[in-house]
């Protein structure tokens, strides 16, 4: 007889369609769509499905359980065909899904963390921010964005952030929210004044580079969510290689333990052919 576990390892690789349930602007060509899916909603913080619209590729997308029954949200922000496609999609149509894969972010017991998070990479922090502020965590969390318009969840961070006796703070590149200037400049501002248990992150990679470097000379730990070129998301295809590993299996959550010791972390990445690419600088 296959146990349970086996079962749901088999089960994720099946392809499902899902009723879109509702959809809501979160910023300018940044959507969360909504939808009912059982083996998602058990999805762990930092695990991804491998999403489609009909007529085009699948894209990997963090996967936000809402904590009821089956309920799920990915939130797309608009770069190429695939993410066109599931922008332009409205409440009653329906989207492709399989998953939930990878290994996401792990909590080992810490009793006050500190998150930074930027652009989409916020969902995946969010995710463990509605896990670990129910449990006396002290969660703190940095957000930020090019703008004021493009800063994603504020509301919710914020509000659980305070429920758990942690700070919430805002930057922005242009000053129109919060403190003028990067993610990682108020990061080293509070890893200069206090410590903290554990460090998470996920964004842009340049961001998560600087931020392995700030937790390096603090002697904290951390993790972080990275993001590159998926094609089957499952660990056969090896486009998403980085060094020996591979994103979508052994990642997207990488140790900083890990990621110090891989030359193209926040340097290159690699295209669709596979060609290697230079990451922007901040
Ligand atoms: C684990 C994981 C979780 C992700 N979660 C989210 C999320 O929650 N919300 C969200 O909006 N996006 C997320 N992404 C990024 C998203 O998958 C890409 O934006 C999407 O695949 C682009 O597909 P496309 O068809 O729209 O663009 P394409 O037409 O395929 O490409 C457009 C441009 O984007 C670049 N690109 C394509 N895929 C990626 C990628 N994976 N990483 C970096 N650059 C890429 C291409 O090189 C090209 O320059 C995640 C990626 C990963 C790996
Ligand atoms: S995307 Fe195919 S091995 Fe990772």
């Amino acid at each position: 007889m296959t146990s349970p576990v086996a079962e749901l390892a088999r089960l994720r690789h099946r392809p499902r369609v899902v009723q879109i349930l509702a959809v809501v602007d979160e910023a300018p060509h940044v959507k969360s769509l909504s939808f009912g899916d059982k083996l998602s909603a058990a999805a762990k913080p930092g695990q991804f499905g491998m999403i489609w619209a009909p007529g085009t590729d699948e894209t990997p997308m963090s996967l936000l359980p809402s904590g009821n029954d089956d309920g799920v949200t990915i939130t797309v922000k608009e770069r190429g065909e695939g993410t066109r496609a599931l922008l332009g999609k409205r409440r009653g149509e329906l989207i492709g899904i399989r998953g939930p894969y990878g290994k996401g972010f792990t909590y080992d017991g810490e009793r006050s963390i500190l998150m930074i998070g930027g652009g989409t990479g916020v969902v995946p922090l969010l995710s463990l921010l509605r896990s670990l502020a129910p449990r006396g965590v002290e969660c703190n969390f940095i957000l930020g964005a090019n703008t004021s318009h493009e800063l994603l969840f504020s509301t919710e961070i914020q509000g659980l952030c305070t429920q758990t006796g942690g700070s919430f703070r805002v930057t922005t590149d242009d000053g129109s929210a919060g403190t003028r200037g990067l993610a990682t400049d108020e990061a080293a501002k509070l890893l200069r004044a206090r410590t903290f248990d554990c460090v998470y992150t996920c964004g842009p990679e340049a961001m998560m580079k600087r931020t392995i470097e700030l937790v390096e000379h603090a002697h904290v730990p951390a993790q972080a969510g990275l993001e590159r070129m998926f094609k089957c998301g499952s660990g056969i295809c090896g486009s998403c290689c980085i060094g020996p590993y591979l994103v979508c299996k052994d990642g997207p959550v990488f140790s900083s333990e890990v990621l110090k010791g891989l030359p193209e972390f926040g340097e290159s990445t690699r295209d669709a052919s596979g060609r290697p690419v230079r990451l922007p600088r901040p």
